[in-house]
């Protein structure tokens, strides 16, 4: 089994923003189910965020892993000033990481999540107007009170990662890594690697763009907003993917899977989300789905690093990103 810092934890997490956040409506019912056929699969390990539908996302996994929070690796993350949960004591700011402003957001974290400690408790984006040294410090202390387990960052440069983890040991980092947002390869993966810090992939599927996913639908879906989702982009993207989809079918297997299981030959621990119980089922299935150096060469052929067109976030998102 993985592990992550001192957590041992499956090969996939679940990450559960999607069923509150970003990617349309989701329905309660079926979110609620999709997160108890995580932990019936055995799945240990959830990601979710203060910001994800402004608390609404750690309530519902408050709700289902209540009376079952032994043996899980429960991650959350503060930060992204955004709505009610955030707005205390960010000054202002789009990206907080004020001592007392983590501190504060922790508390309602982990009312929400109705938990005594959050495992891994994310810094969500870096504010580059306060020293990281004081936002770990701050994370250091709670740590020391029981609070966390340990301290992530997301989306960190390898100096940030440095500084940090000179200052308190960084247990994981959470950035975009997936066939078609292969960056953290040049710098990112060998500093995490050197240092002994877990890698934790969000967005493996690229966003439902390597299951499948092209112009969403609903209005509220936040892909409406991502270059890479759109016109002449999209379409390029598309003639990339379509060499997954043939892989796929050579191989028995839907495009997802193949895209998930490319994540995991670089040992690593992604955190796919969905809104579905058939997806969740059929994204666990892949890890049964090794593949052979070929393939890995053919995948990487069609999605060279910097090949994908479109940037990665919409460009009035806060810092690098709004999740
Ligand atoms: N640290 C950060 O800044 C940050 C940023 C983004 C995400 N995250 C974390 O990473 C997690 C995963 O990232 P993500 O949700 O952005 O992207 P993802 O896991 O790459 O893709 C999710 C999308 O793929 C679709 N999908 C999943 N499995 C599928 C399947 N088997 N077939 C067809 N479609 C499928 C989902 O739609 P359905 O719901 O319809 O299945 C959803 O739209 C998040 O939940 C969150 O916890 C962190």
């Amino acid at each position: 089994m993985p592990q992550i810092g001192t957590f041992t934890v499956t090969r996939q997490g679940f990450g559960a923003m999607g069923l509150s956040h970003n990617y349309g409506h989701a329905d309660e019912a079926e979110s609620l189910a999709t997160l108890n056929r995580v932990l019936e699969l055995g799945i240990t390990f959830i990601d979710t965020a203060n910001v994800y539908g402004n608390g609404h996302n750690e309530e519902l996994v408050g709700r289902a892993i209540k009376d079952r929070r032994d043996g899980l690796v429960i991650a959350s993350k503060f930060g992204i000033v955004g709505g009610g949960v955030s707005a205390e004591g960010a000054n202002g700011k789009r990206v907080a990481g004020d001592p007392a402003y983590a501190r504060a957001q922790l508390d309602g974290s982990l009312k929400r999540l109705g938990v005594e400690q959050i495992d891994i408790y994310y810094v969500h984006r870096i504010d580059t107007t306060v020293p990281i040294e004081e936002t770990i410090g701050e994370l250091a202390r709670l740590k020391a009170e029981g609070k966390i387990g340990g301290i992530g960052l997301s989306e960190a440069t390898a100096d940030t990662i440095r500084r940090a983890h000179a200052e308190h040991p960084i247990t994981a980092l959470q950035s975009e890594y997936s066939l078609w947002t292969r960056d953290v390869e040049a710098e990112i993966l060998p500093t995490v690697r050197e240092l002994g810090i877990g890698f934790v992939p969000f967005s493996p599927l690229g966003r439902g763009f390597l299951a499948g996913a092209t112009a969403p639908e609903d209005d509220k879906d936040v892909r409406h907003r991502h270059p890479r989702f759109q016109g002449d982009a999209a379409q390029i993207n598309a003639a990339r993917r379509a060499i997954v989809d043939d892989i796929a079918q050579r191989l028995g297997a839907t495009t997802a899977q193949v895209s998930l299981a490319w994540v995991l030959s670089k040992d690593v621990v992604p955190i796919p989300g969905t809104r579905h119980v058939r997806h969740l089922e059929s994204n666990w299935a892949a890890n049964d789905l090794v593949l052979d150096a070929d393939i890995i060469a053919e995948l990487e052929d069609a999605f060279p690093v910097g090949a994908t067109v479109g940037a990665r976030f919409p460009e009035t998102a806060p810092a690098q990103g709004p999740s």
